[in-house]
């Protein structure tokens, strides 16, 4: 028999509640400023395995651990100066660090697929924050959605795609943000681009007075770094002008659409908007054509996922 699946609020109580289930070893999607996580105790590996099963992920790949601040992250992997640098300019907020373990670590190596590394974030939404505090330990959190399906940017989200399989969602309502975390890795010491995401690359490189490495597609094939991912199920055209017969076209600036990421050409809103207008284009059923997106700022983030959810599938 399949659970229901509860709908907190992002209450005291709500997170609370939230909290508990946690400790208990169950799934708790909740939100963040990217996108809504899905939570597990990331010492429990019971409870860390579960998650790919909720997801139907097919293989361990590593999971972005959530800690309250920097000085939670301290306890679990080294600190270079670099990271501190970045965590003083970023966090919290859409960033994720990948850094060497420490001794004692505590993590479970589901959460790392049996790597000396892992990505650590610390979110900004006021939700996440609350929950963070009140489990008072590391959180495993992939994205709440099916393997291979759109990331979720609402509690709506999470329920069309999870409901009955995870213990409880927290609603925290509309992420602001809206694409996934960038990640920054240290490969040989030298900060390294592994994903792009919701801060600019620009952004970090001014704060490091120097470029990043771009990432050699290393020898993790992660979910999200699968070339056909957050997939919705009809087709996706890029860089259309105009729709094509019985085509829904995702607008941006001038060019109009059933929907628009931005009318105003705004790529800070065009993220914030990505994922919950793929979902609406997804209901309505048929192919999608996307205007074409700038290839600056949050752009690279958002051409990265429209590139994955147009990309031909198995
Ligand atoms: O915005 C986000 O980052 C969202 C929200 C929920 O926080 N989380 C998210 O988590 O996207 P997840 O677990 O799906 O991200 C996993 C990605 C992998 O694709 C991989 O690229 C990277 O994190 N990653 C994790 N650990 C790593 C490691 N040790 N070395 C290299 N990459 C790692
Ligand atoms: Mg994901």
């Amino acid at each position: 028999m399949v659970a229901p699946t509860k709908r907190l609020s992002a209450s005291p109580d709500g997170l609370n509640d939230a909290a508990t289930l946690l400790r208990a070893g169950a799934l708790v999607a909740f939100p963040t400023e990217t996108v809504y996580g899905l939570g597990a105790d990331a010492r429990n590996s019971t409870a860390v395995a579960a998650i790919y099963e909720a997801k139907g992920r097919p293989s361990f790949n590593p999971l972005i651990v959530h800690v309250a601040d920097a000085a939670q992250a301290q306890e679990l992997v080294e600190w270079p100066h670099t990271a501190q640098t970045l965590a003083k300019a970023f966090w919290p907020g859409p960033l994720t660090l990948v850094l060497p373990l420490r001794q004692g670590h505590g993590l479970s190596s589901l959460v790392t697929a049996g790597l000396e590394t892992v990505g650590l974030r610390v979110p900004a939404q006021d939700a996440a924050q609350a929950l963070l505090r009140a489990f008072g330990g590391p959180v495993a959190a992939p994205s709440a959605n099916p393997s291979g399906r759109i990331s979720p940017t609402a509690a709506e989200h999470v329920m069309d795609g999870l409901e009955g399989r995870i213990a409880a969602v927290v609603d925290g309502g509309a992420c602001a943000v809206g694409v996934e975390s960038t990640i920054i890795g240290f490969e040989a010491g030298k900060p390294t681009l592994l994903r792009a995401g919701g801060v600019a690359a620009e952004d970090i490189e001014a704060v490091l007075g120097k470029s990043l490495l771009a990432g050699q597609g290393s020898s993790i094939t992660a979910p999200g770094q699968m070339l056909s991912h957050y997939a919705p199920r009809g087709a996706v055209r890029l860089n259309a002008t105009t729709a094509r017969a019985g085509e829904n076209l995702l607008g941006f600036g001038p060019v109009a659409g059933t929907l628009s990421l931005s009318r105003s050409g705004d790529l800070i809103e065009a993220a914030a908007n990505l994922f919950d207008c793929l979902h609406r284009l997804d209901a309505l059923g048929g192919p999608i054509a996307v205007a074409p997106i700038p290839q600056i700022g949050l752009g690279v983030a958002i051409n990265d996922r429209l590139k994955r959810a147009a990309a031909p599938r198995d």
